[in-house]
Formats: C-alpha cells, sequence, structure tokens
C-alpha cells in the first residue's frame, strides 16, 4: 500500500517513490528549516513488552509507520532515568533510560533504525530542573547550608524569625508555592529548594558553573550517540533574578493565565501585555541566552548536517520568543502564539503575520505547532465553544467538545498549518483525528497539576492516553496485554491507525497526503504572501488565504474557510487536496481547508 492509494476524492497525489528515492527536507544541511517532526510520548505510543507502559521498543517497531505518514523527524519526550512525577520531566540520570522504557541499548538501536528509514531523531532535554531524586539533590539534602553540593540548586532560608515561612511568594506553574522546605541532619526544620514546578522537581542554579559543565556534557553524551538535536524544555526558565523579587502574578503553562484571562481583551492585546506587567523575575531572563549560545557551539562543532536546538520558550510577544533563535543560538522555538489562537480567523490571520514577522527579523524559520502532550489536543479544542481560553483538561463534569465540529475544524486546521513557510510539529495520534479523553475518571489522572490544585485544574491526562493502533486487538493494539497505564475511551478503536489506512477521506490518509504534497513541492520552503481577493474585504474576515510559492516554483493558492457560508476558491486552479468535501459547486464550504495549485 502506498500512502496515497486511497486518497479523498478532492485530492490529487503526488508521487511518493519508494523510501529511498524520496526527495527530503532531512537530506539536506539545514533540513530543520522545512522538516516536519512528530513527537512521542514514550509511555503512549506503543507497549513493547505489554506491561501497559509504552517503550523503546515498541517505538522502534512502529517506525515504519511514520516513515509511511511522511515526517522527517521524531521528537521523542523523556525516557531517561525518573521516578515519572512528571511524566518523565522529573530527570534523575540523564545519561541513562528508565528500566520502564528499555535500556540505552535500545535507544542505540532506535536511533539506528530511525536514520536507516531516512528520520532524524530529536531528543528532550530538561535543563530547568531535576528529580529530587537525582544523586547531586540527594547529595544537596544530605549536605549543610552553604554547601558546594547545595549550591547546584536554589536553597535559601525561609523568612520569619524561625524561617518558617517561603522565601517568597512565587507559586508553581501546577498550583501551590514553589518552595518546599528541607528537614535538616539534625532532624530541625531547615532550608528551602525552590520548584517552580512540582516538589519533585528541584531547580538547578544556573549561575553555578558547575551545573553548566554537567549539561554540556550531557548535551555530548546523546550527540555522540547519534541524536540530532534537542527539544529544550522550559527554555526560557533556567535564569532567575537574583534577587529572587515576590511577584504577585500567576504563572501557567505556554503562557501567563493574566495575559488572557479577558477573553475579549486576548485577541488584540498580546502585543502591549508583556510590556503592561512587571518582567517575571523567574522567566525570560537576559542571561538565558549566553547558555544556547555556547550550547549551539557544541552542537556546531559536529559538522553537517546540523543539528538542532528547539526551545519550549513560554515567550510573549512573538519579537522576544525571536531572541532564541537569533542565528548564534537556537534553530527554532515553538510557535504558542499560533498554537494558542482559537478558531478564529482574525486571530489566525494575526498570528501568522506576527510570528512570519517575528522569525524573519533574526533569519530564522518559523515553527508552526497545534497540539502536544500538554494541551487538549485540537481536534477536542476546536469542537469546544470558541469563546473561551484553552482549558487545562476536560473532564466528565465539563461541557463536552462537539466531536464532529473538532475534527472538521482539526483537519482544516492541520491543513493550513501544513502549508505555512517553515517547520511543523505533529503530536502522536493527530494524524487520527484522536479526542482528548474528556471523562476519565479522577482516579487515574497523574498530571501533578491536578493533584497540587486540589483538582481545580484537571491537567494533561486527558491528551496523553495511549495511541490506538487496531481496532479489535487488545488496548486497541497498544500492547500486547491489554493493559494501558491510562484507560483509552472506547471510541479510541475507531479511530485504530488499522481503520483509516487505505480508507478514502479518513484523517490518517489526509495527513499523508498533505505531506506528500508538503515534501513534494517543498512548501516547507515557500514564500508567503496573502490573498488579494480575500485579505482586507469585511465579507471574508473569516477566511485565510495565502499563496506560497514552495521550493519547487510551484503556486500554491491555500484557503482556510472559517465562516458560515461557502466561498469561492481562487479561479484558474487545481485542487490538489481539500480537508473536506467541497460543494458540488465547488466552493469551500465552513471548516474547510484547500490546497489549489494556480498556473495563472
Ligand atoms: C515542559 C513540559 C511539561 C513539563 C514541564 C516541566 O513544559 O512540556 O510537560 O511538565 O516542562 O518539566
Amino acid at each position: 500500500m502506498t500512502p496515497n492509494s486511497a486518497a479523498p476524492a478532492t485530492t490529487t497525489a503526488p508521487t511518493t517513490g519508494q523510501a529511498a528515492a524520496r526527495p527530503s527536507a532531512a537530506d539536506g544541511h539545514t533540513w530543520w528549516r522545512e522538516a516536519v517532526t512528530y513527537q512521542i510520548c514514550p509511555r503512549s505510543w506503543a507497549d513493547g513488552d505489554g506491561d501497559g507502559v509504552g517503550d523503546l521498543p515498541g517505538i522502534t517497531a512502529h517506525l515504519p509507520y511514520l516513515r509511511e505518514l511522511g515526517v522527517d523527524a521524531v521528537w521523542l519526550s523523556p525516557f531517561y532515568v525518573s521516578p515519572q512525577a512528571d511524566a518523565g520531566y522529573d530527570v534523575a540520570d540523564y545519561r541513562d533510560v528508565d528500566p520502564v522504557f528499555g535500556t540505552l541499548a535500545d535507544a542505540d538501536a532506535l536511533i539506528e533504525r530511525a536514520h536507516g528509514l531516512g528520520l532524524k531523531v530529536i531528543v528532550d532535554m530538561v535543563p530547568n530542573h531535576s528529580s529530587d531524586e537525582h544523586v547531586w539533590f540527594q547529595a544537596a539534602l544530605a549536605a549543610a547550608p552553604g554547601s558546594p553540593q547545595r549550591a547546584r540548586y536554589l536553597f535559601r532560608d525561609g523568612k520569619g524569625a524561625d524561617g518558617s515561612l517561603p522565601p517568597n511568594n512565587w507559586i508553581s506553574v501546577f498550583g501551590g508555592i514553589a518552595w518546599t522546605r528541607v528537614t535538616e541532619a539534625d532532624g530541625r526544620p531547615g532550608q528551602w529548594y525552590l520548584h517552580l514546578f512540582d516538589r519533585k522537581q528541584p531547580d538547578f542554579d544556573w549561575s553555578n558553573p558547575e551545573v553548566r559543565a554537567e549539561f554540556e556534557s550531557v548535551l555530548r553524551f546523546w550527540l555522540d550517540r547519534g541524536a540530532d538535536g534537542f527539544r529544550v524544555d522550559v527554555a526560557h526558565g533556567l535564569v532567575k533574578d537574583p534577587a529572587l523579587p515576590d511577584w504577585d502574578h500567576r504563572l501557567e503553562m505556554l503562557g501567563d493565565a493574566d495575559a488572557d484571562a479577558d477573553p475579549d481583551a486576548d485577541a488584540d492585546a498580546d502585543a502591549s501585555e508583556p510590556e503592561d506587567r512587571p518582567h517575571a523575575p523567574m522567566f525570560d531572563q537576559d542571561g538565558v541566552h549566553e547558555i544556547y549560545e555556547q550550547w549551539r557551539r557544541i552542537l556546531n562543532s559536529y559538522g553537517a548536517p546540523d543539528r538542532i536546538l528547539c526551545a519550549e520558550a513560554w515567550v510573549e510577544p512573538p519579537v522576544r520568543a525571536a531572541r532564541y533563535v537569533r542565528e548564534t543560538e537556537m534553530h527554532q522555538a515553538f510557535n504558542f502564539d499560533f498554537l494558542d489562537a482559537r478558531w478564529d480567523g482574525p486571530r489566525l490571520r494575526t498570528a501568522i503575520t506576527d510570528s512570519l514577522a517575528a522569525t524573519g527579523s533574526v533569519g530564522a524559520p518559523t515553527t508552526w505547532v497545534l497540539s502536544n502532550h500538554d494541551v487538549v489536543r485540537h481536534a477536542s479544542r476546536f469542537g469546544l465553544e470558541q469563546d473561551h481560553r484553552r482549558p487545562n483538561g476536560i473532564g466528565a463534569k465539563d461541557r463536552q467538545p462537539d466531536r464532529l465540529v473538532g475534527l472538521r475544524r482539526a483537519r482544516a486546521a492541520t491543513a493550513l498549518m501544513l502549508a505555512l513557510p517553515g517547520a511543523a510539529y505533529l503530536y502522536q495520534g493527530e494524524e487520527l483525528g484522536l479526542p482528548d479523553s474528556t471523562d476519565m475518571p479522577d482516579a487515574f489522572r497523574q498530571d501533578p497539576a491536578f493533584h497540587r490544585t486540589g483538582g481545580g485544574e484537571l491537567g494533561r491526562d486527558g491528551c496523553r492516553v495511549p495511541m490506538p493502533w487496531a481496532k479489535d486487538a487488545p488496548a486497541f493494539g497498544f500492547g500486547s496485554t491489554g493493559g494501558t497505564w491510562l484507560p483509552q475511551p472506547p471510541i479510541y478503536g475507531d479511530y485504530a491507525v488499522d481503520q483509516q489506512e487505505g480508507v478514502a477521506g479518513s484523517t490518517l490518509e489526509l495527513y499523508r497526503t498533505l505531506l506528500a504534497i508538503r515534501r513534494q513541492h517543498r512548501l516547507g520552503a515557500g514564500t508567503f504572501t496573502w490573498l488579494e481577493d480575500y485579505a482586507g474585504h469585511p465579507a471574508y474576515d473569516e477566511v485565510v488565504g495565502f499563496v506560497t510559492t514552495g521550493g519547487d516554483g510551484a503556486r500554491v493558492g491555500v484557503v482556510s474557510n472559517l465562516g458560515a457560508e461557502p466561498v469561492a476558491l481562487p479561479t484558474g486552479g487545481r485542487v490538489l487536496v481539500a480537508s473536506g468535501d467541497l460543494t458540488t459547486e465547488g466552493r469551500l464550504p465552513t471548516d474547510t481547508t484547500a490546497w489549489v495549485l494556480l498556473t495563472g
């Protein structure tokens, strides 16, 4: 079967050729400028040993699926030794694989197999904090205040006569105070340590040269094993204002809760809001940049093809995020402005314009992303009323997303995203149109955000449910025994890979077709111009339309219709692919995107 053997009726499938022959963005020196990267959470993708938790051998066995999907690279969320207090983002040993995921030899085998298939491998680097079970933190607990062991983390004396008050008023991203008090060797309550996330994730002190040297060595460890780059966790958080001053605002994943608490203010206020508030003393400090300049030098020393750094930096507005991708620093940064845009024409246009301008100002490619392991999947998000901010999880008591509307919009949004110039990130299962689990019983929830907020935030478990591969197999084909670390909703069977492969109009075949055409015309290397027919016309406020000239010279018109009425497509073109059927008159219906090869 070829990826395009059953493309939807409105699709013209390009020739993709056999594995060895396909033109690949990943072949070039600067492959990352137009690459599509697929994110895998190792716990949830494929369970090779049947213990209910995904693992590296399971991933390796399924890599050909990604090759056929048509992506260039895979990003693996952390698989290091970890007590899993935050799904592996609490690392106890940066140089080894957690037994639940396999061994270092399994990691080597995965990288080798991926490279054999023409796929790059990006690993997750978590430098802001370690696990409290890391040997350094254990040594810090055993050592005295003021010792070199404590100086690798942010230990401080408490306030008040007996030091029983935390050193400042910072609140953890996951809720609750961002400090935990330790018991000293003599049994008395002692100093406090900072953790911007869970108490099991103590923050490193990056002003300590020992911390810097350690991470440079860890980078080399994985580069030497063949990793093609790193996704850098909380890249904006490493350096804190040394005074650790009080800060009266709330921190939230991917942004700042205060920034868009007022849904009406959101669309227009993005550029100005950050200046209206004092700069967060724990995030986006100027000192982080010299760390990445040093990391870039290390990666550059490995020569061609480029090994890359991609920043997870919750930084607003996009021009601040662009500072992370200056020529001497990282290669990419996630575009959370785009992810945060609702299904709203003006908001999406603004996000696209601002993102292209910001990264363009430093010569970096823009990245595009709609889903990841920290947010409600876009197939569910877009099925909610679009007048509220993005929820952190959806539960049985919440208003449920409209699955059909959500899927229709998700397909249209992905078709829009994959035509935009630059690099793109996909999250496991979105190629199946997978919704979140939206009625998971609380007893299963593992996200520390759920527990630290007393259930006030449901957290991210709903988007981390194990992947369905085969409808009639145990655990929908995730593993051989039927065990899954989070329960799979029964409806996941209908989304399974084997229900979509080769099925005309399925979401999986749509993704394969989009990726194949994107590759054929090298749309990631394309130019960008708003389509005059729609731009600025009030009647077309809910239409997002642009023309891109791909790296192969093809001119492609891309139109997304978010409005209620069907709209005309550019004339004189041939529809290459559409995210849903056109009307009988050939118009583009609501919540649909089409790519049109322009010949005129
Ligand atoms: C990043 C990760 C998230 C994790 C947090 C703390 O935001 O994406 O999953 O919980 O960092 O490491």
